[in-house]
């Protein structure tokens, strides 16, 4: 045999091989070819057997276009296989297996139990709105009467974005942005993330979620602060919990107050969550400080009004017996989709 005529028959079975490839219908049809162009019984494998009896010039030259010829067979048979739909050719039509179901998520905890809490005020008459992430110095602190240098900023540690730029540490810079463009009355709830400087534990993550009221008209009192947090408390932690104004000092609030909740726990005798006291604190609140509403430019004298502050995080765990802050920003789904 020639080097020609051997060069010659395997271009010929290689230009009919890929042809019949490209046209096969179906993995039935793919497999009879692949045993016709690459089986036991195949021309090439008859070349590739009669090799070492050639001479050795044209061992070499043959050899390698027989290698060729038999890669650009197997990779043109490969690549039919994955154009018909891939695997056996059994599967890819049968109606009767099973449907694969894409996994489905649902709300995170935090904002079902956001939406809870807004939804008890939506019903007694509040409206929702939002303020900015990034605030600066006059909305978070000043206005809100806690001026620099006052011992009340320590109370929060702060994240500072550049000189007298924050991350809020609360969301009651949103009271002064709302009265500043708008007049009294304000029935209004302010929902959103809030940052502060701490290391993380158990109960301190350095980013979390707070919920602000705030309720300014003619003629507000104590009075109405009370029924709307125990309203607020009997309807997130059960219509037989007990509400307990203790009496608390924040800045911006005179007087102010620390809101407790019998324990609904133990129901009072004293347990781990309630570190045997009975009472479980909820939030801070109080009516608003004349000197808030001055910076706001509202008159102190004829327009009173409360506000309060509470952590959609804590909320969240007494709720559900969540011992950890940290589970609500690992994202692990075994945590997630116990609620
Ligand atoms: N801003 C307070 C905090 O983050 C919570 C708070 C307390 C808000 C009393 C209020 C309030 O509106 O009256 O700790």
């Amino acid at each position: 045999m020639s080097t020609e005529t051997a060069l010659d028959q395997l271009k010929q079975l290689t230009e009919t091989g890929l042809a019949a490839i490209a046209e096969a219908s179906d993995a039935a049809a793919l497999e009879a070819l692949r045993v016709q162009y690459l089986g036991r019984k195949s021309e090439l494998n008859g070349i590739l057997r009669g090799l070492k009896d050639l001479p050795p010039e044209l061992k070499g030259v043959v050899g390698k276009e027989s290698n060729l010829a038999k890669k650009a067979l197997e990779s043109a048979l490969k690549e039919r296989q994955e154009s018909l739909g891939g695997g056996d050719g059994a599967s890819e039509t049968d109606p009767t297996l099973p449907g694969v179901r894409p996994p489905v998520g649902h709300e995170h905890l935090l904002t079902s139990t956001s939406e809870l809490i807004l939804d008890v005020f939506r019903g007694l008459g509040f409206s929702i709105a939002r303020g900015p992430d990034v605030e600066d110095d006059y909305h978070n602190f000043e206005a809100l009467n806690i001026p620099k240098d006052h011992p009340a900023r320590d109370m929060q540690d702060t994240f500072f974005a550049a000189e007298d730029i924050v991350l809020r540490t609360h969301t009651s810079p949103v009271q002064i942005r709302t009265m500043k463009k708008t007049p009294p009355p304000i029935r209004m709830v302010f929902p959103g993330r809030v940052y502060r400087r701490e290391t993380p534990d158990a109960t301190h993550s350095s980013e979390f979620h707070q919920i602000e009221l705030l309720y300014v008209d003619h003629g507000v009192t104590m009075r109405d602060l009370k029924g709307v947090l125990t309203q607020f408390a009997q309807q997130v932690f059960g219509d037989d919990v007990d509400v307990r104004f203790r009496p608390s000092y924040f800045p911006f609030v005179e007087p102010g107050a620390e809101v407790d909740i019998s324990c609904f726990l133990c129901k009072g005798s004293g347990c781990r969550v309630c570190k045997q006291s009975g009472w479980i604190e909820i939030l801070g609140s109080g009516m608003v400080h004349p000197n808030v509403f001055r910076h706001v430019g509202y008159d102190p004298e004829t327009v009173t009004g409360y506000a309060a502050g509470m952590g959609v995080e804590r909320i969240a765990m007494l709720r559900h017996g969540i011992p950890d802050i940290r589970l609500f920003f690992e994202n692990d789904l075994r945590f997630l989709f116990q609620f």
